[in-house]
Parts: C-alpha cells; sequence; structure tokens
C-alpha cells in the first residue's frame, strides 16, 4: 500500500474479528482493535503486535462498548484527534443471544422470543454499526477514501429465511438494509460499503462444529476492506461472490 491505511475492527479480541485484524495488519493496515473487555482486547492487540504479522507492530486497542453511544462518539474523537484518519470500518461485534443449538430450535421460535432479546440483539448488531457509520464516515469523507464492512450472515439473507432465531435473523437483515441504504447516499464518493457473509466459522458464536476457521471467514471481510476503487459498493458477498439478499 502506497500510504498506511487505518482500520478500525470491532469486537477484534477473538473469533472473527481477531483474525480479520491479523489478515489487515499482515497487508500493512495499522489496526484499531476494538473491545468492551479492556484486559481481553489489550491482551489481543499486544498478541498481534508480538505475533511478527507485518504491520503487526502498528496494532492499538481502543476499548469500548459499541452499544452505548457516548463509547462510539469517544471513538470518533480519538480517531480525529489522535489519527487525524479513519480508513476502514470493520463492523464485526455482534452477539446472538437466543439459545444456538442449531440442531434443535426449539426455544427460538418467532412466536416465543422475549422482545426485550430481540431488541438487544438489534441494539449491538444494527443500531451500533449505524452509529459507527454515522460517527467515521464523516473522516472518511473529508479524507476522500473509505471502506466499510458489515459483517452479516446468510441467517439475515431473505433470500433464504427459514422459521427461528427471529432476533440474531432479524438484526442481520437490518444490517443489510443499512448496507443499502448507506451505499445508496455514498454513490459518487470513493467510500464503499458491503455487507459480507463469513459463513460458518468456529469460534465462540459458530461453536466447535462449525466448517470453516475464523481465518477463512476472515478472508471474506478482508477482501471487502480492501476493494480498489473500481470495486463494488452496496453488495453482498462471500469469498468474493455476490450472494443474495
Ligand atoms: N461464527 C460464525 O459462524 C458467524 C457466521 C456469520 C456471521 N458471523 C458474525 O461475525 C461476527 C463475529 O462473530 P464471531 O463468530 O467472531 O463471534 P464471537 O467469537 O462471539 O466474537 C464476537 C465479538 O464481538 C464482541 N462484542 C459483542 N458485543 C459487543 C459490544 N457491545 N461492544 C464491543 N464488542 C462487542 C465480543 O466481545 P465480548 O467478549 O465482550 O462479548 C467478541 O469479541 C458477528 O457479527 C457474527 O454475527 C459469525
Amino acid at each position: 500500500m502506497l500510504t498506511q491505511k487505518l482500520a478500525i475492527v470491532t469486537g477484534a479480541a477473538r473469533g472473527l474479528g481477531y483474525a480479520v485484524a491479523q489478515q489487515l495488519a499482515a497487508a500493512g493496515c495499522k489496526v484499531l482493535l476494538v473491545g468492551r473487555d479492556a484486559a481481553a482486547i489489550e491482551a489481543a492487540a499486544r498478541r498481534l503486535r508480538e505475533s511478527g504479522a507485518a504491520g503487526g507492530a502498528d496494532a492499538v486497542a481502543h476499548v469500548a462498548d459499541i452499544a452505548d453511544a457516548g463509547n462510539v462518539a469517544a471513538l470518533a474523537a480519538r480517531l480525529r484527534r489522535e489519527f487525524g484518519r479513519a480508513d476502514i470500518l470493520v463492523n464485526n461485534a455482534g452477539v446472538f443471544l437466543e439459545p444456538r443449538d442449531f440442531s434443535n430450535p426449539q426455544g427460538a421460535s418467532v412466536f416465543e422470543v422475549a422482545p426485550e432479546l430481540v431488541a438487544a440483539t438489534w441494539n449491538t448488531n444494527a443500531l451500533a454499526p449505524l452509529r459507527l457509520i454515522q460517527a467515521i464516515v464523516p473522516l472518511m469523507r473529508e479524507n476522500g477514501w473509505g471502506r466499510i464492512v458489515n459483517v452479516s450472515s446468510s441467517m439475515g439473507q431473505l433470500a433464504e429465511m427459514g422459521g427461528f432465531w427471529p432476533g440474531y435473523r432479524m438484526s442481520k437483515t437490518a444490517l443489510n438494509a443499512l448496507t443499502h441504504l448507506a451505499a445508496s447516499e455514498l454513490k459518487g464518493s470513493n467510500v464503499k460499503i458491503n455487507s459480507v457473509c463469513p459463513g460458518w466459522c468456529s469460534t465462540e458464536m459458530g461453536g466447535p462444529e462449525a466448517t470453516r476457521t475464523p481465518e477463512q471467514g476472515a478472508a471474506s471481510i478482508a477482501w471487502a476492506a480492501l476493494l480498489p476503487d473500481d470495486g463494488p459498493s452496496g453488495g453482498f458477498f462471500r469469498d468474493g461472490q455476490p450472494i443474495d439478499w
């Protein structure tokens, strides 16, 4: 890369977020790892710095609960004050608050889910990315360059929507709508936004039976974070290929 990009990755202490941070560091980015557990996010940034990944020396921790509006504002203020830039935003942090036994969806029915659980899931998976985009896109526009990746899921695809897990599913469908809306309003700028489904990956959320490694899922996300100027915007991708909404 000619100029070093600053990449902000939320939920980067473990799982897909950490693997994305590793891959973006290896691609030459300076990476700001965001997490709400101070000890965990600082340990992750240290691990990345010490891993020897190219660019890993430039891994920095930032403590924030992305579901907290004040924390998001403080993150944006730090970006402006300390770095004067925000080139890549990976909206990766997410929660799956419903029972997650995929072989037995009982207890995860749309007719039984607590609306409070749906609201809590939305708050982290859809509203927090909205707040982050509102806070960070102005800096991207000022610098004339930006890439935003909303880490979504096939569980949010209307084309494939089955029953059960309504909180998680609807939060990812809403996140995809955010991708559409923002891409439409960003048309003509060099700020691109896409949704990515990483596939079923063996993280704390995905569980040990998942068919892909976090590194495989992260590669899809890193691809969208590093799109060239003639790359797509407003799409939904897995492994660099468009998928149905
Ligand atoms: N794994 C899969 O198969 C799969 C498939 C499709 C999509 N995804 C999506 O991929 C993303 C990453 O998932 P993962 O599998 O890596 O899950 P994970 O291992 O559970 O990691 C999620 C990360 O998000 C953080 N987080 C959650 N709420 C937060 C908040 N309010 N503020 C800051 N950080 C917060 C968690 O931190 P704490 O430790 O503090 O909770 C954790 O570091 C999610 O958006 C998920 O929906 C995953």
